[in-house]
């Protein structure tokens, strides 16, 4: 039977280390961490993962904004919105919750904002910066993904680490942060024939399908790390992963539970990746992993992870 990764665990300790630097660097900067969150419509999920996001943000002690704009507002209208964000000094983070209504390009949305600014690591700079190796901010699910698995201890290098989806939010930059860790990674997806010979090569799983059950128990590896990514709402309303927790347990070395795995990682990693733009920004620099590692690690006496 399965060891159950307590996302929620992990994310609060993360958040807390976070919540206890803030005061430092405002005693160091003058001011603290700030988060722009943009959301346009209003899908009732999205609207509640943006409230989450504000919210925690301001627990931890940052300043928070969510900026609730009209399904109908024009591309043009919101993108002035991001330039006046962009050239303001004291907004250190911008996220605009995707996706977007049909009329507006995403892309050109994303790419609007600042790339020191961009929290999401989606700008199409930061997106090379990551495949280049000299990333600047990487996504936040991917990069909770790696502290979920990281968590129970196992290593990655060497292992076999196939990811089903191939989406820009998670399956790509997932993929290339195993690759990173030095896994050897595999990219499958709905279309992959025969995809339960692929994943029963894996020794991590890491599922972002959006299809509920998609992973079976004859599909998983005994023992292996599972990383359940889905989010959708089944036909009675609950909210489901795309594996067969039940069954999988059985199976799996390790397994995220859904709601409670990825989702508070990707929550903590938002938070951590404000506080990256914040020391940017602060530091008038642009090397922001170094920074991380110095100023966090060095100054301030907290981990660098
Ligand atoms: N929609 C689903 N996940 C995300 C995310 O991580 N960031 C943004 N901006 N939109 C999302």
């Amino acid at each position: 039977m399965a060891q159950i990764i307590d996302g929620k665990k992990l994310g609060a300790r993360i958040k807390e280390k976070i919540h206890e630097q803030i005061p430092l660097l405002e005693q160091q900067y003058g001011r603290r961490p700030s988060l722009y969150v943009i959301i346009v419509g209003e899908d009732e999920g999205s609207l509640k993962y943006v409230t989450n996001k504000v919210k925690t943000a301001k627990t931890i002690g940052m300043d928070a904004r969510l900026i609730a704009l009209k399904e109908n507002i024009s591309e043009s209208e919101l993108i002035n919105i991001i330039h006046v964000l962009n050239a303001d000094p004291l907004v250190d983070g911008i996220l605009v919750q995707l996706p977007l209504p049909n009329h507006i390009n995403e892309d050109r949305v994303v790419d609007a904002i600042e790339k020191h600014k961009d929290v999401d690591g989606f700008h199409a700079l930061n997106v090379g910066s990551l495949w280049q190796g000299t990333h600047c901010i990487a996504p936040c699910t991917p990069k909770g993904i790696i502290q979920l698995i990281k968590s129970t201890g196992i290593e990655i290098r060497g292992k076999m680490a196939v990811v089903v989806g191939r989406s820009n939010i998670v399956g790509k930059p997932v993929a290339k942060l195993l690759l990173d860790e030095n896994a050897t990674v595999v990219m499958a997806h709905t279309g992959t024939r025969d995809l339960r010979a692929v994943t029963l090569l894996a020794d991590i799983l890491v599922v972002a399908a959006g299809q509920e059950k998609l992973i079976t128990a004859d599909m998983v590896k005994p023992g292996a790390v599972v990383i359940d990514v889905g989010i959708t709402r089944n036909a009675e309303g609950k909210v489901v992963g795309d594996v067969d927790f039940e069954n999988v347990k059985e199976v799996a070395g390790y397994i995220t539970p859904v709601p409670g795995g990825v989702g508070p990682l990707t929550i903590a990693m938002l938070m951590k990746n404000t506080m990256e733009c914040f020391l940017c920004h602060a530091e008038s620099s642009t090397d922001v992993s170094k920074l991380w590692a110095t100023i966090i690690k060095a100054r301030i006496g907290g981990s660098a992870e």
